[in-house]
């Protein structure tokens, strides 16, 4: 306890920690976690919680994985780093074999970044370069949905603007054209799942035709908008999106860094939807969450348009320190590996049933305005008559004396566990949700 205490006023002293009121950090008894082990996180006291968000939505694979472990120990005692301009290492080799082996379609050339940001700053660029190359300079324009989050550096803050977290930047972004949000919970058009029709759509529709000759790409979260507040809509909606793409000459970027790997049910989440965008962000799961990497998979039809001839020089100059780092390309196959070998999907398939039916369940409970489930991702809101946002804290104060790790996001509420939860833990964490909404509303 002691102990703990010393930590928390060294932390405070030092440590500015990421999207954090610091007041409110510096008043409150945070968690200072030592280890962590399958589901569990492990704080300087010993008390085991439950990660019911998967560590911002990477630890799939859950914590203190073994195999990528021995990869990591293994890899850090060969290579270390070793630049991928102009060479290559054999980790990053087997990883981007890999890699094109279990994207969809003929997603098939990898880039590497470190963060998920940087890849979707990658895929930017690659998109407007690719115009360029083409001979096309006037495409260079980003759409993407309202509500959409896509990392926070500033060329992904254009993305996915949102007044209260960026108006101090609003004058240094370059803003996309942005589509009406596919808000199942709030539906404009009232509907319910059983009888959507993607009214919706409308908006996105009418974005990409009215301005076709000026975007470059339209880029969106498939079937989950995560940040804004797990909004999870139809496979459809990114089914609609390709034909409109390819109808109107924009390039189609699915961002599955939060929900590629398993989250979604599928691989990825353009599988749901049947098709195949031109590029794929990914990043979080590919390590299992262990270690910082991304990347952007493309088609031939995008790599190929980067082949510079005799009289021009269409070469991507862009590129990290870290590109490809060998100890993270380990991790990355090792993780690959085990989402193979350990049939990870099934697992997510039972998680899936047992979320979907418990949430459904939650939408009874006075104060709940609405809850929806997919794949391994549940989320459910607390009416604003019942407190919101500030509701969903204190819930979510509830929930960690439990032992139930959960943060809400504004009056969102949600469960993201590992993709490897055992039933019994499954169990536990749906227990400790419903007794902490129980005892929070009226
Ligand atoms: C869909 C999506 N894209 C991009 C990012 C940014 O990834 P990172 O935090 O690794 O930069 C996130 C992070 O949560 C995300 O959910």
């Amino acid at each position: 306890m002691i102990r703990t205490e010393t930590l928390r006023k060294k932390d405070i002293s030092h440590f500015w920690h990421p999207y954090t009121d610091i007041s409110s950090l510096e008043q409150s008894r945070f968690p200072v976690i030592e280890e962590a082990e399958g589901v569990y996180l492990i704080d300087t006291d010993g008390h085991r919680m439950l990660d019911g968000i998967s560590s911002w939505w990477c630890m799939n694979l859950g914590h203190s994985q073994r195999d990528i472990i021995e990869a990591i120990r293994k890899q850090s005692g060969m290579l270390q780093n070793s630049i991928t301009g102009g060479m290559s290492h054999t980790k990053i080799i087997q990883l981007s074999e890999k890699i094109a082996e279990i994207a969809p379609g003929d997603l098939t050339r990898v880039y590497y970044a470190s963060d998920g940001a940087c890849s979707v700053e990658a895929a930017m660029r690659i998109s407007i370069q690719y115009w360029w190359n083409k001979g096309r300079p006037g495409k260079k324009r980003m759409i993407s949905l309202s509500g959409g989050y896509h990392g926070d550096t500033l060329g992904c803050v254009g993305l996915g603007y949102i007044s209260r977290f960026h108006e101090s930047v609003e004058h240094v972004i370059n803003k996309s054209i942005t589509a009406e949000s596919p808000h199942c919970f709030h539906c404009r058009y009232k509907r319910k799942p059983e009888d959507c029709e993607l009214e919706c759509f409308n908006s996105m529709k009418k974005a990409v035709t009215e301005n076709s000759g000026s975007i470059a790409a339209v880029i969106v979260e498939p079937v989950c908008q995560g940040a804004v507040g797990m909004r999870i809509y139809p496979p459809g909606y990114i089914a609609k999106l390709r034909k409109l793409c390819d109808e109107n000459d924009v390039l189609l970027i699915l961002d599955e860094i939060a929900v590629g790997f398993g989250r979604s049910g599928r691989m990825f989440a353009s599988e749901l939807a049947g098709i195949v965008p031109d590029m794929m962000c990914i990043g979080k799961g590919l390590t299992g969450g262990t270690l910082p990497m991304s990347a952007v998979v493309a088609s031939d039809k995008i790599y190929d348009a980067f082949r510079s001839d005799v009289e021009t020089d269409r070469t991507f100059y862009h590129g990290h320190t870290y590109c490809g780092n060998p100890i993270a390309a380990a991790a990355a196959c090792a993780a690959i590996d085990v989402y193979e070998r350990d049939k990870v999907l099934e697992n997510v398939e039972m998680l899936s049933k047992m979320l979907s039916e418990a949430f459904k369940r939650f939408r009874n409970i006075p104060g709940v305005y609405g809850s929806t489930a997919l794949g391994c991702m549940s989320s459910l809101e607390i009416s604003e008559e019942n407190g919101g946002s500030g509701k969903a804290l204190e819930i979510d104060e509830t929930s960690r004396r439990k032992g139930l790790f959960i943060r809400p996001l504004g009056p969102v509420l949600y469960l993201w566990p590992p993709l490897v939860t055992g039933k019994m833990d499954m169990e536990k964490m749906l227990r400790i949700f419903e007794d902490s909404l129980i005892e929070n509303l009226p």
